[in-house]
């Protein structure tokens, strides 16, 4: 989709349709809406009177304009209550009136900076969420139909300001939010791909066609090399599956080296369990446990996009968990690069074990100062905090903090866990120096993310499981049925916040 910036007024627009807003409660509608309201002869207001539009967030009233403007329909998208008005409502009810124009077959639309006006945000930050839910919200996954059915595509947004001075910071915010939309997308693509294409061999290519885009340095590690690492959490994982594993570095040098951000991303192109099987009942959603792998090439690809002045390094252990005659038994015990001996208890806790040997590498080779971890840990995550929010675990208040207010930028909701010491019993061994799943039951999210803890030491770290916000069910907001995109413009705002020194 093409989206333009255009100084002018709404009403005089030549788009198919139009698109302006409504907190709940107004009667007399004020800026764009007003002004279209005056051009239909109060036929907005009227429909407000009569109880047809109320500016419920997420109602849409269409509204057919006879002639009397150049735009045939206009589409009143509802803002909801203003107090809880946030920049994230912009993103949400952008993406479903573009998504609704889209689906009726509208190919060019016009719409103003919602939230600019009355709303109250600064026209940059809202140009930026109005960008992303345009983009998020149309997205569709359709490489593999033979048929592409509807082609329908909302092909044009143009935005209209009528305030010339708001113009650059309004062209700036579209540029940043095209750029962390189209990073998201990609994600997603990654996501939905299924695993028979998405190999780690394909992941690894990913990452090789980021890099000569974005001259970045790509360094992938095979299986031999990770061996002579000492790599054996990893490969214990890779062992059952005949897909070669490749361990996915990808550097963009934008600032000092004294401070290096490290982007982890669990990298299972297929989760099958291992000899620990999975039951077949949704299994097919496991082509998705490289999600983490994929948010954090992905957010390093518009962290280049953006010339971001800060060096930022993304590792992507990837490969298949399947259960190959090679496989590793339940039981058996592996060593990780840094030399603890792990006992695998249950091989369908794979993550936490590519994770460790990834963050080993992270600090010994790389030096990294700060890390983040995103990962489709544990199914507990989803127990715990469902599909609206993903977990946060740290060892530094000050690093969590930094990446919860990079996520409040982005609106993916996380929401902080805990991890007191005590914890570190459940992942004690008989046999080895730990163990990769917890002794009797609960805590399930918390004891895969002590167990990674356990690798760190003391660099700022923080570990997101968002094994219950990498999918969505259902079409919602920015969200389409499939995989979110999740994380990777909190990773993107997070490489902002730091080099800002903010
Ligand atoms: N990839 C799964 C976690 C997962 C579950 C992601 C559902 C997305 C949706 C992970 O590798 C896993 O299997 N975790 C186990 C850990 C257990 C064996 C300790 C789980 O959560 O059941
Ligand atoms: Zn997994
Ligand atoms: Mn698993």
């Amino acid at each position: 989709m093409e989206v333009r910036v255009v100084h002018g007024d709404i009403t005089q627009s030549a788009a198919e349709a139009l698109v302006v807003n409504l907190f709940e409660g107004v009667t007399q509608p004020g800026g764009a809406t007003g002004a279209v309201d005056r051009a239909l002869g109060g036929l907005l207001s009227t429909l407000i009177a009569e109880g047809e539009i109320r500016g419920k967030k997420g109602e849409k009233a269409l509204v057919h304009t006879f002639g009397r403007i150049p735009a045939k329909r206009v589409l009143v998208v509802g803002l909801g209550k203003r107090e809880e008005f946030t920049l994230d409502t912009v993103r949400q009810v952008t993406g479903e009136a573009c998504r609704f124009l889209q689906e009726r077959g509208v190919r060019h639309a016009a719409t103003i900076v919602h939230g600019a006006g009355v709303g109250g945000l600064p026209p940059h930050d809202a140009a930026m969420a109005l960008t992303e839910g345009a983009l998020l919200g149309t997205y569709t996954f359709d490489a593999l139909k033979s048929s592409q059915e509807d082609g329908k595509r909302l092909e044009r947004l143009d935005i209209v300001e009528a305030q010339a001075a708001s113009i650059p910071a309004v062209e700036r915010g579209v540029h940043l939010g095209r750029v962390l939309a189209e990073a998201t997308a990609l994600a997603r693509d990654l996501v939905n791909e299924p695993a028979n294409i998405l190999t780690p061999t394909r992941l690894a290519q990913v990452a090789h066609t980021i890099a000569t885009q974005h001259r970045l340095s790509l360094e992938v590690l095979e299986r031999e090399r990770c061996e002579a690492l000492g790599m054996g959490a990893y490969l214990a994982v890779a062992r059952g599956s005949h897909q070669p594993p490749k361990f996915i570095v990808l550097s963009y040098r934008g600032g000092p080296p004294d401070r290096h951000l490290g982007l982890l991303g669990k990298g299972i192109t297929f989760d099958s369990g291992g000899i620990s099987l999975k039951p077949a009942e949704r299994m097919e959603e496991m082509k998705g446990d490289m999600a983490g792998g994929a948010a954090v090439l992905c957010a390093l690809k518009a962290i280049a996009a953006l010339g971001v002045p800060l060096t930022v390094t993304a590792i992507v252990p990837a490969t298949e968990n399947m259960p190959g005659g090679g496989a590793t038994r339940p039981g058996d015990v592996v060593k990780a690069m840094n030399g603890k001996s792990i006992e695998v208890i249950n091989t369908d806790a794979e993550g936490r074990l590519v994770l460790a040997d990834a963050i080993c590498y992270a600090r010994q080779h790389l030096k990294v100062t700060h890390l983040v971890d995103v990962a489709t840990l544990t199914g507990a995550i989803v127990t715990a905090l469902g599909t609206l929010r993903a977990g946060l675990f740290s060892n530094n208040q000050a690093w969590a903090d930094q990446v919860l207010k990079a996520a409040e930028r982005a609106g993916e909701r996380l929401w902080p866990m805990p991890l007191d010491p005590e914890y570190r019993d459940l992942i004690k061994s008989d046999v080895a120096d730990i163990r990769n799943t917890g002794t009797g039951r609960g805590a399930g999210a918390i004891v895969g993310a002590y167990f990674i803890r356990d690798f760190v030491d003391d660099t700022p770290w923080v570990h997101l499981d968002i094994a219950g916000t990498f999918l969505s069910e259902k079409e919602k907001g920015y969200y389409v049925k499939g995989a979110t995109g999740f994380g990777v413009r909190t990773l993107a705002h997070l490489a902002l916040l730091m080099a800002a020194r903010e």
